[in-house]
């Protein structure tokens, strides 16, 4: 959505490095307001700890620098987008991101600022003793908190969120995104009943004052002064910011526009400069972004017709776009900003249209093509859906179609239909056969490993762990979009599908995690891999099919030959 321009790409990897940086801060901030579950002085010799990291001359340009640039970002990001229509997520992380600077004012002012001036202590002591006897500044600073921790929590998940590793440790980054502030406000509110027992005793406050340098009230006055400023001028600032995109969007009528056109027929005219998906968004056309347009995903991708003159793909467009084996008239749409009119076709997404206009594209049609299906099964589901509640039923198979369609997607494939607990996924719409055969092929390794996830999740509310049977066939089918009106979806039809199906029915009768045909593995460059065979009658076929027996999917997707790992392919 807020994707850069040429030449900006360095944009969003330095608001990533400073948005770590002030996580880091944050995290090692609550692990020091923790220690207050041990005692007062633990707390103030992790205090002494935390000083030593972030108060000097190069963790305080780090910090502050990263603090400052972080925002300035954002409000320039926030600036450069054409729309504001986002799904919810990204609208809460962009607001909770904008809001922090101006809600820091407060805590920046009263420790940092009061030290450099006056040489105030921000003892725990003190800071806790004041948040625990005045409630509005507590509740003022545990929203901060808690918004800030929140905007970094989902920074982080969104990008790691497409690493490999990243959904096996998910359990553990979600247990630690919970308990680090947990525990940092148990810890502090250990603090703040020591600290008010503390200050019952005669004559503590007003040590404390003195021993800490509290301000005087000219110097207090000074600081509100200080305060207010800056207050007023982040969010001034944020202000403007909303102010010129408004006033951007009043003058754009007379911007130069670009036309973009989708297979049923609608076409959007937006600003030049404008990505394809903000021109989907804007004019209310479902287009699959899981990443929010961060150009992370590939979900987004398009394929674009004829040679419209297109801008050259970023080093991070590229990188993406070689990972799912795309040909060259498939771009990302968060990426691509059209300078011409332009005629594109999402390539993963369901429902396409918002309209009952007959399609008329080539996709409509449909085309000849050699891909590789896929078809995935979860072995006892129906056992298990017998003893759930209807409600537990979808929640339990949303979570075990997001797991399988982000393999994959990842993969680069197109799953393309959810039948119960069965996963149907097109290999090679956009890819020769041979890529298309080994993306299957890690495709199928990758659901297994990530259904072992998503059933170590469940724990003991599943009576034996989940298992996933998956056939994989290719061949030649018509591959073309389906349906009518709002539920039009891409998908393939010929034999090549019951094939696949059928192999994917046969891992109950091997008790095996994959079958896969003999002309998978060799376009996969696999043909001598060390499996069981079988053959099989087909019906249209004369000569029996064979067939490999695949106990471990992620055994046999290792086997792909290493130069192809790269590229995708
Ligand atoms: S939305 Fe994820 S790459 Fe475009």
């Amino acid at each position: 959505m807020t994707a850069e321009r040429p030449g900006r790409a360095w944009v969003r990897p330095l608001r990533l490095w400073c948005g770590l940086i002030l996580f880091a801060y944050l995290l090692t901030h609550f692990s020091n307001h923790a220690l207050g579950l041990i005692s007062l002085r633990a707390m103030e010799t992790g205090r002494l700890w935390f000083l030593a990291l972030w108060r000097n001359p190069v963790g305080e340009t780090l910090l502050f620098g990263a603090l400052l640039v972080h925002w300035l970002l954002g409000l320039w990001l926030l600036y450069r987008r054409r729309t504001l229509r986002m799904p919810l997520w990204e609208a809460t992380q962009i607001i909770f991101g904008l809001a922090v600077p101006p809600l820091l004012v407060f805590h920046i002012v009263g420790t940092r600022l009061a030290n450099a001036m006056y040489g105030t202590e921000d003892l725990y002591t003190r800071v806790v003793l004041f948040l625990w006897v005045d409630p509005w500044n507590f509740y003022r600073q545990t929203t901060l908190f808690v918004i800030a921790w929140t905007h970094g929590c989902m920074g982080l998940h969104f990008w790691l969120r497409f690493r490999g590793w990243y959904p096996r440790f998910f359990p553990l980054v979600l247990s630690a995104f919970v308990l680090v502030p947990v525990l940092g406000y148990l810890g502090f509110a250990e603090a703040g009943r020591e600290v008010s027992a503390l200050a019952r005793e005669p004559g503590f406050v007003q040590r404390l004052m003195v021993e800490t340098r509290t301000p005087s009230p000219e110097q207090r006055a000074t600081l509100v002064r200080v305060r207010d400023g800056l207050g007023y001028s982040t969010w001034g600032l944020l202000l403007l910011t909303l102010l010129a995109r408004g006033v951007r969007e009043y003058l754009s009528p007379r911007q130069a526009t670009v036309r973009v056109s989708y297979p049923d027929g609608r076409s959007v005219a937006v600003p030049v400069g404008s990505t394809v998906l903000e021109a989907s968004r804007s004019a209310g056309i479902p287009h699959a972004s899981v990443c929010g347009g961060r150009g992370r995903c590939s979900t987004c991708r398009i394929r674009v017709s004829g040679d419209p003159g297109l801008p050259p793909a970023s080093p991070q467009e590229l990188r993406v776009l070689q990972r799912v084996g795309a040909p060259p008239n498939v771009r990302l749409a968060c990426q691509l900003r059209p300078s011409r009119d332009l005629a594109v076709t999402p390539l993963i997404q369901v429902a396409v249209s918002t309209g009952a206009a007959p399609a008329s594209s080539a996709a409509h049609h449909g085309q000849e093509r050699e891909i590789a299906v896929l078809f995935a099964d979860l072995r006892g589901f129906t056992r298990l859906a017998e003893h759930k509640l209807p409600y537990d039923v979808v929640f339990f198979l949303n979570r075990y179609f997001e797991a399988v369609g982000t393999a994959i997607a990842e993969a680069g494939g197109i799953a393309n239909q959810y039948t119960g607990d069965g996963v149907m996924a097109l290999f090679g719409v956009e890819t020769a056969p041979e890529t298309a055969c080994r993306q299957a092929l890690r495709a199928a390794a990758g659901m297994v490993a990530r259904v072992q996830e998503f059933s170590r999740s469940f724990g003991a509310e599943l009576e034996s762990p989940l298992r996933l049977g998956v056939g994989i066939h290719t061949g030649t089918v018509v591959v073309g979009e389906m349906g009518y009106g709002d539920t039009r979806y891409l998908t393939a039809v010929g034999d090549t599908v019951h094939v696949a199906s059928r192999l994917e029915a046969l891992t109950k009768e091997y008790q095996c995690e994959l079958v896969v045909s003999e002309q998978v593995l060799s376009r996969a460059g696999l043909a001598g891999a060390d499996y069981p065979r079988h053959e099989l009658t087909v019906r249209n076929r004369e000569a029996p099919l064979r067939v490999a027996v695949v106990a471990e999917a992620r055994g046999l997707a290792a086997q792909i030959p290493a130069d192809h790992a790269r590229a995708g392919g």
